[in-house]
């Protein structure tokens, strides 16, 4: 006993100076101190995206084997709520990871994004296309398996627009699947392109093209402009969709060596983005989330390399006040979930 308190006071004592130093570190922070895992099923891993009910149940998260999950708060477990693909079997494809082949048989959700006024999940699929799920899961409906007479070849994001129910997604490219990533990063690819689908009239329409590798989409809480994450040409893009702009695209922020990826509005109407900042000389790689206002200008950044290394993540998600992580890296076999900044 008296060996441990005075271990702790000794402790105690050492930390003062550590914590004064700390003060004085610049951003970016580190979210460690208060880190939980919340752990997929065995086997599965990838957890891209995530979102949360009307009720605040969840997340509902998109894994690497086609699934979306749902987590269980009362017994802190994943159960299966939906999948993307009819020809999906739970023999093949249950805690798969091989995508690259399975994800035309078993469907890979990338980006979820849930519309709290109709109870529906919004997922737009690699493989299988933009699809929608009822509050009760199961088997989604497809909505739209191309334009324009062509098929989508890479599905990545979903964003709804929180007073219309618009839904905004992105096709990653159209020459480039998921096994081509690396591909079409070397190539500097720019075929992406950000496109609309109208719950009403259910038409499907581009509203930008040549994007270079798009990847996030999120809506502002007005209604008045929707963000675009490339993530080959490491910038995100603001399109108006109303007022005197209306209709024009100009660049939102640039990232130096910054890969954008999901960007998730929050209550406040901030956004956060998944930015993985790759050193050129070494290409480490740094993963981070960046706060950012609606005007483009970057309020916090946060560093997540203690828990995730050199991993990439693919999202942050604030949910009442906590943070949410996703990464599409089969080695992330969990969510990661940071408390309060
Ligand atoms: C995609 O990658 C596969 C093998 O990984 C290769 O055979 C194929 O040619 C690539 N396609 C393109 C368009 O680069
Ligand atoms: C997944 O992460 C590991 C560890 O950071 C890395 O070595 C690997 O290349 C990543 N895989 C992909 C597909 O990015």
């Amino acid at each position: 006993m008296a060996i441990i308190s005075f271990a702790f006071s000794l402790t105690r004592v050492a930390m003062l100076p550590i914590f004064i130093l700390l003060l004085c570190i610049p951003l970016p922070m580190a979210l460690s101190l208060t880190f939980k895992k919340l752990p997929l099923p065995t086997g599965v891993n990838g957890p891209a995206s995530s979102a949360f009910d009307s009720l605040g149940g969840g997340p509902y998260v998109s894994v690497q084997d086609g699934r979306i999950l749902k987590y269980e708060e009362a017994t802190a477990c994943f159960v299966e709520f939906a999948f993307d693909a009819p020809t999906r079997s739970s023999a093949v494809c249950d805690g798969k990871s091989n995508y690259d082949d399975l994800g035309s048989t078993c469907g890979r959700p990338l980006g979820l994004d849930f519309n709290p006024l109709t109870q529906k999940f919004y997922v737009a699929d690699a493989y299988a296309g933009l699809m929608v799920v009822g509050p009760k899961g199961g088997l989604a409906t497809k909505l739209a398996g191309g334009v324009n007479g062509v098929p989508f070849r890479f599905l990545y994001g979903v964003g709804l627009d929180p007073l219309t129910g618009d839904v905004y997604f992105t096709e990653f490219s159209k020459v480039y699947q998921l096994r081509n990533f690396t591909q079409a990063v070397n190539n500097g690819d720019a075929t992406g392109s950000l496109l609309k689908y109208n719950p009403l009239t259910k038409q499907v329409s581009v509203l930008l093209s040549g994007l270079s590798g798009a990847s996030g989409v999120a809506v502002s809480a007005d209604g008045t402009f929707v963000l675009v994450g490339e993530l080959i040409g490491n910038r995100i893009k603001r399109l108006w969709i109303k007022g005197s702009k209306c209709n024009t695209a100009e660049t939102f922020i640039e990232f130096q060596n910054g890969r954008v990826n999901r960007i998730r509005r929050t209550k406040l109407g901030d956004f956060w983005v998944a930015v993985n900042v790759i050193n050129p000389a070494t290409n480490f790689i740094l993963p981070t989330g960046k706060r950012i206002n609606q005007f483009g200008t970057v309020l916090e950044t946060v560093r997540v390399d203690k828990e995730y290394s050199n991993t990439r993540i693919s999202e942050v998600h604030e949910h009442l006040g906590e943070y949410y992580i996703g990464s599409r890296n089969a080695t992330v076999t969990f969510v990661g979930v940071y408390d309060a900044i």
